[in-house]
């Protein structure tokens, strides 16, 4: 059984932490602070370990929920424990006004930290997929699709196969660089969601 961590307790922690506790693996929640994971009382708490964040990188799969300047930050001293490892990159490098990226159209957050990562397998995942629609990912049909991103192939169809219980289409979406795409597809959906009233309660879904 593999061991996945989630880290950071906020709305995509919160999120992504709840959805897998549903699932076989053992899942680690890292945190700054878990006092104030204690006291928000959440029903299914129990089903996953809180930790530290240093202890989260003990895990086989290792998911930040972290803005992308806070991981970037962290990153170096993460780069020995990450080695050979899975990190499932989640970020948008929103600017402060979250209306367009911090990066240029010539990289991609998922490009930067693999190559600040150059021993681990970065998997982009879930990038547009806001924290009401994980909320409600188990009730609403139909499911939206997740873009998996990766330079390597083993890694990103391992994702594949341990996420595929989850309520979501995951579709094989090429390497890390289409993330100068997909991260921008977040920057239109928040748009497109305030523009009609529906943020953030808006998720991508093909017709295929
Ligand atoms: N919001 C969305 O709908 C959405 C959708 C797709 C992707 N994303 C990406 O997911 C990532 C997290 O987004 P979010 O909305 O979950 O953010 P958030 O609610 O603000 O949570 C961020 C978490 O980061 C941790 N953290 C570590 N260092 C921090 C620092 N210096 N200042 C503040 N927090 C710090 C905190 O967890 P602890 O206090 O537990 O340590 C905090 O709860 C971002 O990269 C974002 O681009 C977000």
């Amino acid at each position: 059984m593999k061991t996945i961590a989630v880290i950071g307790t906020g709305r995509m922690g919160t999120g992504l932490a709840h959805l897998l506790s549903k699932g076989p693996e053992a899942v680690l929640w890292a945190t700054r602070d878990p006092h104030q994971v204690v006291e928000r009382k959440l029903p299914w708490v129990n089903k996953v370990t809180l930790c530290a964040y240093k202890d989260a990188l003990q895990a086989d799969i290792i998911i930040p929920a972290l803005w992308y300047s806070d991981l970037m930050e962290w990153i170096p001293e993460m780069s020995d424990a990450l080695a050979g490892k899975i990190l499932i990159d989640i970020t948008n490098p929103f600017n402060t006004a979250f209306d367009d990226l911090l990066l240029d159209c010539s990289t991609s957050a998922a490009e930067e930290i693999q190559r600040a990562l150059p021993r681990t397998f970065v998997v982009g995942c879930f990038k547009n997929t806001f924290w009401s629609v994980l909320e409600s990912s188990t009730t609403q049909e139909p499911v939206s699709d997740v873009f998996v991103t990766s330079n390597d192939p083993q890694p990103k169809a391992q994702l594949l196969q341990l996420f595929q219980g989850l309520p979501f289409r995951f579709l094989d979406a090429g390497p890390l660089r289409n993330n100068r795409t997909i991260e921008r597809m977040t920057v239109l959906a928040r748009e497109l969601g305030i523009r009609y009233g529906y943020y953030p309660r808006i998720s991508y879904r093909l017709w295929v």
